[in-house]
């Protein structure tokens, strides 16, 4: 690989408890390159969120991460960022795009104007040109731009979603880390965000780590896929060889409590 955009390297993360610390996640190592999609698969706990979360540095207590993790972003140690290195961290260098991002939107503030409180934050920028900004990214997801003066109910769920994928591609981040973005929309709706998420990052180069439980979509979005059992990254390869090589039997197991996988790569 070239030089990795994102570094991961012997993270470990445990929740600390009054009687014991539970450990979700397990010495996990993992690169994802410029423009790379990577997806994390793995049944329910074992440690996809609490990952997602440390590598947005957004991670809180009861969640310790270990001596010894690295995080590397673009070459720089994400967990040594200061509170104002970590302000403009999040937006400019990582977005993250949750289940519930749509509801994430300020339902008394119209479109516009989160875009503006994002861009006048970040870039300095004032309203004209965060309407000007705010057009070209809401045109970038199929949104009609003399919408942005609507507020958010006015919206339907998947149009909401675009929207704050728009908001989060504003700052044009390095990384976009999607935690089950679009698991609360319909099939359709599903397959086109992505689509659509696939060229933006075509377009404009970022890197994606993915999380999902839908397995058919995970191997036809992803470059490369590790698989997660109880906190462990126990393999991790090409979407096509962890899907028609499977090395480790828990993959082996995933795919088959999966039968349903049909091919058709995202345009
Ligand atoms: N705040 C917390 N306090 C204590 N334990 C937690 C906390 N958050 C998560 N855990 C535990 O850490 C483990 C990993 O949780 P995590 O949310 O990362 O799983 P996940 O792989 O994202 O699961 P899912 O697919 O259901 O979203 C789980 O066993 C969970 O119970
Ligand atoms: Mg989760």
């Amino acid at each position: 690989m070239s030089q990795p955009l994102l570094s991961v390297k012997n993270l470990t993360i445990d929740y600390i408890g009054e009687e014991k610390d539970f450990r979700a996640v397990d010495n996990v190592s993992f690169d994802v390159a410029p423009g790379e999609v990577f997806g994390l698969a793995g049944e329910s706990g074992c440690g996809k969120s609490t990952i997602a979360f440390a590598i947005s540095r957004l991670h809180k207590p009861p969640a310790l991460i270990r001596k010894g993790s690295e995080i590397l972003l673009a070459g720089r140690e994400v967990l040594d960022l200061d509170p104002q290195a970590l302000a403009a961290f999040r937006w400019r260098e990582v977005a993250m795009v949750f289940q519930s991002a749509m509801n994430s939107l300020n339902p008394v503030l119209r479109i516009e104007d989160q875009f503006y409180d994002v861009l006048k934050k970040h870039k300095g920028m004032t309203k004209a040109q965060a309407r000007e900004r705010a057009a070209e990214m809401l045109k970038l997801v199929d949104i009609a731009p003399d919408r942005m003066r609507n507020y958010p109910h006015q919206f339907s769920g998947g149009m909401r979603q675009r929207i704050v994928i728009a908001i989060c591609m504003a700052l044009d981040p390095k990384l976009v880390v999607m935690d089950e973005p679009t698991t609360a929309l319909d099939v359709v709706v599903q397959r086109e965000i992505l689509q659509r998420i696939n060229e933006l990052r075509r377009q404009f180069g970022f890197s994606v780590l993915f999380i999902t439980h839908d397995l058919g979509l995970m191997v036809q979005f992803c470059d490369r896929i590790g698989i997660m059992l109880a906190g462990k990254l126990v393999e991790q390869n090409s979407a096509e060889d962890i899907y028609k090589n499977p090395q480790h039997d828990y993959t082996k197991k995933l795919w088959a409590s999966f039968p349903s996988l049909h091919g058709g790569v995202l345009a």
